[in-house]
């Protein structure tokens, strides 16, 4: 599933690592394996993995008071896993270097001065594949 949320705070490194750190252990421990991409203001989570799991960690993810508006972007089956290997890798989009930044702007759009989060699953997942092909920039750090 992939789901967008606002983060009530203005997100930074810390949040999203403590966020990451608690959440990569509980996945792992479950088989649910996923992304975390932030912006300054909002968050979007790619989670996948076993039907339950997944609805039963969403659960507890709409009860957690550090976000809202949380909006259901894609919720489907799927053959494969695309994130096999990451219990819950945290993707800062706030520290993109700017031509990645200007990029990504112009591609999806430019949201509170920050890259816009797609509410549809086709652009999503075309986000989601860009940076995943980045991922030897500095800023894609756990
Ligand atoms: C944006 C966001 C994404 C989260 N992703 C996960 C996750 O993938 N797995 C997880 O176990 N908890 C995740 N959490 C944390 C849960 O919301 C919750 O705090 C944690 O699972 C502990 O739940 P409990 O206090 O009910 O035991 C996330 C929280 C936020 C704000």
């Amino acid at each position: 599933m992939i789901y967008r949320s606002r983060s009530v705070e203005p997100l930074n490194w810390e949040i999203v690592r403590s966020i990451t750190s608690k959440s990569e252990v509980y996945n792992e421990g479950v088989g649910l394996t996923g992304v975390l991409l932030a912006s300054r203001t909002h968050f979007m989570q790619a989670i996948e993995g076993n039907f339950e799991d997944v609805n039963a960690t969403f659960r507890r993810i709409c009860r957690d008071e550090r976000h809202t508006e949380i909006s259901i972007v894609a919720f489907s089956i799927i053959d494969a896993r695309l994130f096999g290997g990451w219990g819950m890798r945290g993707i800062g989009a706030f520290d993109f270097n700017q031509k990645i930044e200007k990029e990504l702007k112009g591609k999806y759009g430019e949201e509170e001065g920050g890259i816009h989060f797609p509410l549809e699953e086709w652009q999503a997942l075309a986000m989601i594949n860009d940076i995943k092909m980045m991922r030897d920039l500095p800023a894609w750090k756990k």
